[in-house]
């Protein structure tokens, strides 16, 4: 089984500029990391929320979301949805960068 989580967050970058160039080296980066440690997902971020879902073992997801949560460059991390799954919805993908349009579909594959 595949454990799925969901989580949204507040970005505490203000200049919104800043906080898209950063948003995309934090996908970027998370991309070849998740790889490493066998973890998938996808992200959005529409200039001041993140969300994400991360899919993988669940010590791994819980491991890393640890991590994640104490980043200082977001805030009011909120677990949206925690799940199991039979599959990954983003094989392939170590972190899916879609664009903030595509928030609906993450929505969708976590079935909140
Ligand atoms: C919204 C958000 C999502 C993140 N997602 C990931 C992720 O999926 N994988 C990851 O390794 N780091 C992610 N990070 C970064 C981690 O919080 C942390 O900075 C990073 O893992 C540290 O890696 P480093 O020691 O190589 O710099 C995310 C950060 C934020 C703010």
């Amino acid at each position: 089984m595949i454990f799925r989580l969901f989580y949204t967050s507040r970005c505490l970058i203000v200049d919104e500029h800043e906080a898209r160039a950063e948003a995309e080296l934090i996908a970027s980066r998370a991309g070849i990391k998740n790889q490493s440690v066998n973890i998938t997902g996808a992200m959005t971020f529409d200039g001041n929320d993140f969300a994400q879902i991360l899919e993988g073992k669940k010590a791994d997801v819980q491991q890393l979301f640890k991590i994640i949560r104490n980043d200082p460059r977001h805030t009011q991390v909120t677990v949206i949805k925690q799940t199991h799954a039979l599959k990954r919805h983003y094989e392939g993908w170590g972190m899916r960068a879609l664009n903030s349009s595509n928030y609906d579909e993450l929505v969708r594959v976590m079935g909140v």
